[in-house]
């Protein structure tokens, strides 16, 4: 992925200007881990609380779950957020628009977060806009050393078909955290495929998804264990 992106375009693109501004983990890197972990779910709807987060709610509960005095968990609902994909290409913000995406960059950084988990509705078979943009705007931690480098990946989409697109979906989303040289795990056993796919069967209640769920809780599963593996032992 060459880019022209300069570093002052990247630095527009990112919207901070320090490695300070990064946190801990852009001034050191190669300092040990900690020993308590870390683990964010992004939810990418423009749907404040909906068929995502309820997705992504299961996914942290079962994270949670694997050892619940050594992981921490915390949702980031980007619907009410503004994340102007254009800036990853150094288009400078335009007047009238907001930037959140520094504070969702520091939080996704930090050395504590071991593992990071998207989820995205099916929009079209892919990705909502909102969770491209977020994609394109983590180019600016590609491109800042790597700054999501091993940290554990992973997808949750939810669709309005029982087969309306969910796997493409997830494949989108993996496609993006291999580029940030991200590990990758899908839903562990005995589901065990690409990660969480849901159904949203119209009433944006998902509960009654017991196949789709299974999948969720066995992604935050996999996800914890897998970090608490790259984790020092207490
Ligand atoms: C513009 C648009 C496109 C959609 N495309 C698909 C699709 O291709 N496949 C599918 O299964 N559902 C599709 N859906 C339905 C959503 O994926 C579904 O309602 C999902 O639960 C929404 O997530 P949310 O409740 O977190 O907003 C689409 C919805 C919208 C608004």
């Amino acid at each position: 992925m060459e880019s022209s992106v300069t570093r002052r375009t990247f630095v527009q693109a990112m919207g901070v200007g320090t490695a300070a501004s990064l946190g801990p983990l852009a001034a050191g890197a190669e300092d040990a881990p900690p020993k308590t972990i870390k683990i964010i779910a992004v939810a990418c709807s423009p749907r404040a609380g909906k068929t995502t987060v309820q997705a992504l709610g299961f996914c942290l509960e079962a994270a949670k779950a694997v050892d619940p005095e050594r992981i921490e968990t915390e949702l980031i609902d980007l619907a009410d957020m503004e994340i102007p994909g254009y800036m990853a290409a150094g288009v400078p913000l335009k007047p009238g628009h907001r930037d959140d995406f520094p504070d969702v960059a520091a939080k996704l950084v930090d050395r504590r977060v071991a593992g990071i988990i998207i989820g995205s509705p099916v929009y079209y078979r892919n990705v909502t806009a909102l969770c491209k943009a977020l994609i394109d705007r983590c180019f600016a931690l590609r491109a800042r050393r790597f700054a999501l480098a091993d940290k554990i990946g992973g997808a949750v989409a939810v669709g309005g078909a029982r087969n309306g697109g969910q796997e493409l979906t997830l494949q989108a989303i993996h496609s993006a955290l291999l580029c940030q040289e991200m590990i990758i795990v899908g839903d562990g056993r005995p589901t065990a495929h690409a990660g969480g796919a849901v159904w949203n069967p119209g009433t944006d209640d998902i509960s009654d998804d017991e196949v789709g769920l299974a999948t969720v809780r066995n992604l935050g599963r996999r996800v914890a264990e897998v970090a608490l593996k790259r984790a020092p032992a207490e």
